[in-house]
């Protein structure tokens, strides 16, 4: 049997009507520049969302680039990030010369270890990136509190979190509206994911809305008269278009994927020396990828590609070692927690049509590995 790590197709299959009518209502209409569909999506997003503004941009990249610039990530001041997480949580801050201060993770949750990143604070420090790994949102009601004694503003990369929510105030409250701003990815494999590139921006903050739409048309207000250096960052069409149909149907995908996380948890409770992250009282997980802690991970993903299971590592180095950060001065063993989960963790298939055959295949196959 083959078992995908993550596939597009079966959710078009079962959708081609939708996805087909929503495209070609774009063609048909040729506003493939900030059309109907891109304000339409950022109006269901927000509502969703229960944030005040969103603002859609071409990627979650080029949202944390953008969202780094508008609150002052640059010239000198430090930021505070997580070594663990995907490269674009920190080279936001590096490519506009702020300092990114790497911070180690917590090994239960697998986001940020706040009290690791309060301890790293400065004169000089100016903002924090929690970044909402995989399942749960870091603790935000810590990372606000925190924020709010040392006086820094805060950036949620929420880029795999759409749909997550924690408890903050007393409230429900989804993750990605609680900063100052928050961003999503619409990358392909993420719970709401789009047919390319996507990215989405969020704020509760009128000046921060202005900001962020003039941002993303090269800094204007006025077309051709330009307020600030901007950047040419806008949500296509075509991708709002096919973001629509999916938002609609977000709760049935998410709902999939628990029952999925289920199905793995109790097939996979038994097998000796595997772990797997619960989810902490006060947050409302969603499933973007389900990942095991096992010995010899290297060993176990050959042997499920072999069985046909494909699997990724999410991510297989820290960022305070790699090349281009070797500026910041790190060496092995500065972030111990970080550099042995790297080494440990393997992410399992994990998208709304898996079949219970297949996640049964994964199961068995895994057990068999460690008899
Ligand atoms: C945590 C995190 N931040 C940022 C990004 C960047 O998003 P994109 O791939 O849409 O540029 C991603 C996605 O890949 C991500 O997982």
């Amino acid at each position: 049997m083959n078992v995908p790590f993550y596939t597009s197709t079966r959710e078009y299959a079962q959708l081609k009507g939708d996805f087909d009518s929503a495209i070609g209502a774009v063609l048909e209409r040729g506003d493939f520049i900030l059309g109907k569909d891109v304000e339409a999506f950022e109006t269901e997003a927000a509502a969703y969302l229960g944030a005040r503004y969103a603002v859609g941009v071409a990627s979650g990249t080029d949202a944390l680039v953008i969202a780094a610039d508008i609150l002052g990530y640059r010239d000198g001041a430090e930021v505070l990030t997580p070594t663990f997480t995907f490269f674009a949580s920190t080279s936001c801050v590096a490519r506009l010369g702020g300092r990114p201060v790497l911070v180690d993770m917590d090994e239960e949750t697998l986001n940020m270890d706040l009290a690791d990143a309060e301890r790293r604070i400065t004169a000089k420090t100016k903002g924090i990136i929690p970044v909402h790994l995989f399942l749960q949102s870091t603790p935000m009601q810590e990372t606000m509190d925190l924020a709010r004694r040392h006086g820094l503003s805060v950036l949620e990369d929420a880029a795999e979190a759409f749909g997550m929510e924690s408890l903050v105030d007393g409230r429900w409250r989804k993750s990605g509206t609680i900063a100052d701003i928050g961003i999503y990815s619409f990358f392909p494999t993420k719970t709401l994911g789009a047919y390319g590139d996507a990215g989405l921006m969020t704020t509760n903050d009128e000046e921060l809305y202005r900001k962020i739409r003039s941002y993303r048309v090269h800094g204007t207000t006025v077309k051709y008269h330009h307020d600030h250096i901007g950047y040419n960052s806008r949500l296509d069409t075509i991708q709002a278009a096919v973001l629509r149909v999916k938002l609609a149907r977000i709760e049935a995908s998410i709902a999939s994927r628990k029952r999925h996380a289920e199905h793995y948890r109790s097939r996979l409770a038994g097998v000796s020396g595997l772990r797997m992250q619960e989810i902490k009282d006060g947050n409302r997980g969603v499933y973007y990828v389900f990942n095991v802690l096992v010995p010899d991970r290297d060993g176990l993903a050959a042997s499920l590609k072999e069985k046909g299971i494909g699997t990724s590592v999410y991510y297989p180095m820290p960022l305070h070692l790699q090349k281009c950060f070797e500026y910041l001065g790190h060496k092995k063993g500065d972030f111990p927690v970080a550099e042995r989960i790297c080494g440990e963790i393997l992410a399992l298939p994990m998208f709304p049509e898996l079949t219970s055959d297949e996640l049964d295949y994964v199961c068995d196959s895994i057990a068999s590995y460690y008899l």
